[in-house]
């Protein structure tokens, strides 16, 4: 989605803009552009396409000089991609450049009320009615116009604006779209996330909703709509500046891929201790747990898939009844929910506008709600009762992999943790859970060793149309997952069906090369899924079967053509296995392509609007 850099300082701001909008390519974006005050007024450049056409233009910011800016790149929402709808927008004079992330619900009602009042549109963005309504309202103080226009636009928003009577001043605003202040020695930032300016500085502001920054070379104030000051206390970032960065791989998901080990011991070693998990973050009684009647978990795109594991697991092992639902669908379907329901809400970024909404809905019906989170101080983790940080690092490639990994293993340790308040799973299971828990890291590291394996699949069935996964119960997950992962990334037509289901439709499209993925790993249901084999295999379907060592020989007997064994796992953890390979598949199947792996077409790191 958008991406927001701001700059005030001593030093040439262009360049630092570019250098900082290049760090949230993975954001997604179509067109790119600053605004820097340049000793006169403000000087604005933007085009369409990607920052490298953007540094020819101003070759490097060589033809944009000036030391206070505001840079975006824009993922269209309102508007084609275009040179025109390209941010910053301005205002009518040219006095205001604003930059935005998020959409301006009412931005058409604004339109008309500022063209009644001679207000000239140029462009087809919400983000224009900003930069008119603040020259609309601007009586000398940035401020005051920008309170006024805060009471007027509805929607999410984050907001960098400089205005050319004011250059020694940058203005930055947020509600329901991520923005944080980077504070240094003489200079400050904005950025949309820490990456962008983190080779400057790791001292940060937090913005919380509608809260205003006033950014000078000397300082940062934050006031609130009442124009009252709001203390703040800076964060200190202390990742790797190496997370964020290739480290010697092609692609981010490349490394992101290999990274799982690590992240799933980063999630779960500190939460075991002397032999018991340890949710500290969870502040959940074993009387509140009994009283909840029924568990929602919601969830967007890969952490819907995650969602989809923790259903079958948690109806399993709690004997409670649970509903997984997209969070797009469930903010608009008046759910049953009210205080005898525990709301799960799973993201990677913490932002996702419809996860977010869900999260409030639910809080609003009374919901008891905890949320899996991956960025820290994200509005999800922010707002939900409870949050249990998963620490896979930061996630940059587009394509989520390590983030769902830890996602998993956060599940399994709230299953059996809340399995052993409720007294669903008992001393020995608890036990051997833990046991198998610990061993994840390494089971993964052994199938991420095989990784040529699947890169040679890849190269045989990378010319396929269609795709198809199958699976039954949790293998049903995986293969919803699996499917993901291969279409977005290299844009093969892709489909999961739960395997019993074939023949009530999808089985018509099995034709002669049509590779069918089957996944097998659940051991109860092997014979059943080999039946669905037989059937695929009998209308001309290539089968890659993918299942746990010890049915090796027989998913060989089964005269599948590729077969691929993960280590044996108890059920439950199966899925964290089974993906390793999925993942692997769609990332060589889009490298031997030739895909943007790291950026797919269409699609955006954090989907922030809805
Ligand atoms: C797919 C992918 C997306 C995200 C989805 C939710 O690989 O990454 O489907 O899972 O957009 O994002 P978060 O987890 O940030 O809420």
């Amino acid at each position: 989605m958008c991406g927001i850099v701001g700059y005030i300082g001593d030093d040439q701001a262009t360049p630092i803009l570019l250098t900082g909008l290049e760090k949230l390519e993975y954001r997604g974006y179509d067109s790119a552009g600053v605004a820097v005050y340049n000793g006169t007024h403000l000087q604005v450049a933007k085009t369409k396409g990607r920052l490298k056409v953007l540094e020819e233009l101003i070759h490097n910011g060589v033809d944009v000089p000036g030391t206070v800016g505001i840079g975006h790149t824009r993922w269209a929402t309102h508007g084609a991609p275009s040179n025109v709808n390209a941010h910053p927008q301005v205002s009518g004079s040219g006095k205001f450049a604003v930059v935005h992330n998020g959409i301006i619900e009412n931005y058409i009602s604004l339109k008309e009320f500022l063209i009644e009042k001679g207000a000239k549109f140029v462009s087809e963005t919400d983000t224009e009615v900003v930069a008119q309504l603040l020259e609309y309202y601007y009586e000398g103080s940035v401020i005051d116009a920008l309170i006024k226009v805060l009471n007027r636009i509805e929607g999410a928003y984050a907001l960098g604006i400089i205005c050319e009577d004011d250059p020694e001043h940058l203005y930055a605003v947020r509600k329901d779209s991520p923005l944080i202040i980077g504070l240094g020695n003489g200079e400050n930032y904005i950025a949309s996330d820490v990456p962008a300016i983190l080779n400057r500085t790791r001292e940060i502001n937090r913005l919380e909703e509608n809260e205003i920054a006033v950014l000078s070379r000397q300082g940062v104030e934050v006031y609130n709509t009442n124009k009252e000051r709001i203390p703040k206390k800076a964060e200190h970032i202390d990742w790797d500046i190496s997370a964020a960065e290739k480290g010697g791989y092609e692609h981010f998901m490349a490394k992101e891929i290999m990274e799982q080990p690590k992240a799933i011991r980063d999630t779960v070693k500190p939460r075991i201790k002397e032999g018991k998990i340890v949710l500290d973050d969870v502040k959940l009684t074993k009387k509140q747990l009994e009283e909840f009647d029924r568990i929602f978990i919601v969830a967007c795109g890969t952490a819907y898939h995650v969602g989809v594991v923790a259903k079958y697991i948690m109806e399993k092992h709690l004997r409670k009844p649970v509903e997984v639902d997209v969070a797009s669908e469930f903010r608009y379907r008046t759910p049953l929910i009210d205080d005898k329901t525990l709301v799960l809400v799973i993201s990677q970024s913490g932002e996702t506008a419809d996860t977010l909404a869900a999260l409030r809905e639910s809080k609003k019906l009374g919901a008891r709600t905890i949320s899996i989170v991956n960025v820290v101080g994200s509005s999800i983790a922010n707002e939900s009762d409870d949050v249990l940080y998963t620490w896979a690092g930061p996630e940059i490639a587009v394509a989520s992999t390590k983030a769902y990994s830890t996602q998993l293993a956060m599940i399994y340790m709230l299953t059996i943790y809340m399995g052993d308040l409720l007294g669903t799973i008992d001393a020995v299971h608890y036990q051997y859970y833990i046991n198998e828990l610990k061993a994840l890291p390494e089971k993964v590291q052994q199938i991420l060793e095989q990784k040529s394996k699947i890169q040679y699949l890849a190269s045989r069935e990378f010319n396929s149309k269609n795709v198809f996964f199958i699976g039954r119960n949790l293998d049903y997950a995986m293969s919803l997952e699996g499917s993901l992962k291969l279409k977005e990334i290299s844009y093969i037509h892709s489909e999961a069906y739960a395997a019993g289901e074939l023949k009530h439709g999808p089985i018509s499209l099995i034709e002669d090369g049509t590779l069918v993925i089957a996944l097998a790993t659940q051991n109860i249901l092997f014979d059943k899924l080999m039946s669905n084999v037989k059937e695929v295999k009998a209308r001309g379907a290539v089968v890659w079967g993918l299942t746990i060592e010890a049915n090796k020989e027989r998913i060989k007997k089964e005269q599948v053509d590729y077969e691929f064994c993960v280590p044996q796992a108890c059920d439950m953890m199966l899925p964290s296995l089974a993906v390793i390979p999925l993942q692997l598949f769609a990332y060589y199947v889009a490298s031997l392509k030739g895909c943007d792996i790291d950026k797919p077409r269409n699609l955006a790191k954090s989907v922030t609007v809805e």
